[in-house]
């Protein structure tokens, strides 16, 4: 006897932290909830981050640096993007929005679009990157991305939260976990919806 049952395929997310500091608490943040995503998720950290050069729309019209084109090809295939940033000046870190100008091109078709995100955040204030968190999902909604409302992960008194790189702060590692559970769902919908675009336009 044969069943119909599908398995859904694995997801796969790509990361980037907004910290190019060695002792980064968001690179242990990130690390973490590579640790903590669930079996149907594959999350891995883009490598060259730190090679990104600085946006310069002239040079983008001419041609794309070969990191950034590799973070656009990486962006563009992953099914969701998932993002760990610091807070400076309660913005957004350059190096992070730098990255996500790039990412950004060409506007109208870049691969940010439709793009589940996820954002969590580390910062030994009492505030944990909120204000950066929310300039994030402003300029998101600009590149037409669909970031994860809630829960909202603030790693806040990051000093504190992490023993020999391991998140102890129970509440937002319960957080990170719901925080995944509802990235692999709207990533499932997002996908379930262009496969369905697909078709129509297949069968016109
Ligand atoms: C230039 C600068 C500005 C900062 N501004 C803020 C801020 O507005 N809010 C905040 O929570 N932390 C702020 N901080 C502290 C950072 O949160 C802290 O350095 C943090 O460790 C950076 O993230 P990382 O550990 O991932 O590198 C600032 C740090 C720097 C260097």
């Amino acid at each position: 006897m044969t069943s119909d049952v599908t398995i859904p395929r694995r997801l796969r997310a790509v990361a980037i932290v907004g910290s190019l500091r060695a002792d980064s608490y968001n690179q242990l943040l990130l690390d973490n909830v590579i640790r903590l995503s669930p079996d149907e998720l594959e999350i891995r950290q883009f490598p060259r981050f730190a090679e990104i050069p600085l946006f310069n729309e002239d040079q983008a019209r001419i041609s794309t640096p070969d990191a950034v084109a590799e973070l656009q090809a990486e962006v563009r295939a992953a099914d969701a993007l998932v993002i760990a940033t610091p807070e400076y000046n309660y913005g957004v870190p350059g190096v992070l929005k730098n990255a996500l100008d790039w990412i950004s091109m060409p506007p109208g078709n870049s691969g940010l679009e439709g793009k589940p995100v996820a954002l969590v955040g580390a910062s030994p204030s009492i505030l944990g990157t909120a204000r950066a968190q929310s300039q994030l999902r402003q300029s998101f909604v600009s590149t037409q991305s669909h970031v994860v409302n809630t829960p909202e992960v603030f790693v806040t008194r990051a000093h504190t939260r992490f023993e020999d790189g391991v998140l102890i702060d129970p509440g937002a590692t319960k957080l990170i976990g719901r925080l995944l559970d509802n990235l692999v769902m709207l990533a499932r919908t997002v996908g379930a919806t262009d496969q369905r675009s697909t078709e129509r336009v297949g069968t016109r």
